[in-house]
């Protein structure tokens, strides 16, 4: 089996059922990645319910009083994110309501950066273009036992090129959130299941016993 096979039918079985995963509207997926940005699932979620509760869509979110986002955001910390998503709800409405719909477009938002790009156009319009996040440094680099220091430009581009071969064409929402949710709950940052793991029998850093080693990041 291939690599996204392997990875997709891993994810069939363990997937977790969260609300963003059950919708196509980019507002509500953009939502729900701003705020997993810098926070972990089980902390965002009772804020996502929240926000789409308070604000269903783009046009109420760009309307409100900032301060009122910012409250809804207390909690959370890193506030600049709260200040771009109220801009970017304003950059949409000023664009005439409708979101952005492709990874090039996405990235004109404030507060959109290359990860959170890929991972609306993949989700919200199926564009085959890979995640790249700190779960997806880790899932690769250990199972192609790749010691490129994930921090520095080489690596970035380096994990990027391999990502973007690896991924299913045909089903690159699935691809993506598989990946991210393998590196989620198997292959974690410490004691990783491995004798659980798929990938075990390819898995170089687990022959090369360097599951500990990997990612590699430099420290500036
Ligand atoms: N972390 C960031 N994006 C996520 C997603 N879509 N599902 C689960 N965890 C995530």
């Amino acid at each position: 089996m291939s690599f996204h096979q392997l990875l997709i039918k891993w994810y069939e079985i363990h997937k977790r059922d969260l609300p963003w995963r059950a919708t196509q509207d980019p507002y509500r997926i953009w939502l729900s990645e701003v705020i997993l940005q810098q926070t972990r699932v089980n902390q965002g979620l009772p804020y996502y319910e929240n926000f789409v509760n308070t604000y269903p869509t783009v046009y109420q979110l760009a309307a409100a009083p900032q301060e009122n986002v910012l409250k809804l955001w207390q909690g959370l910390g890193y506030y600049s994110r709260a200040r771009n998503l109220h801009m970017a709800a304003q950059q949409v409405v000023d664009m005439g309501g409708l979101f952005p719909d492709s990874y090039k477009e996405l990235l004109k938002l404030k507060g959109v950066g290359d990860y959170t790009a890929a991972a609306i156009a993949s989700f919200a319009y199926k564009e085959v273009v890979p995640v790249v996040d700190g779960n997806v440094y880790r899932v690769l680099s250990r199972i192609y036992g790749i010691s490129t220091p994930i921090n520095e430009s080489a690596g970035i581009k380096e994990f990027k090129k391999l990502a973007s071969q690896l991924i299913d064409h045909n089903q690159p929402d699935v691809y993506n959130q598989a990946i991210m949710e393998f590196g989620a709950l198997q292959c974690l940052p410490r004691n990783p299941d491995c004798a659980t793991c798929p990938f075990s029998d390819d898995c170089i850093a687990l022959s090369d016993n360097r599951i500990d080693e990997l990612p590699v990041k430099i420290k500036k």
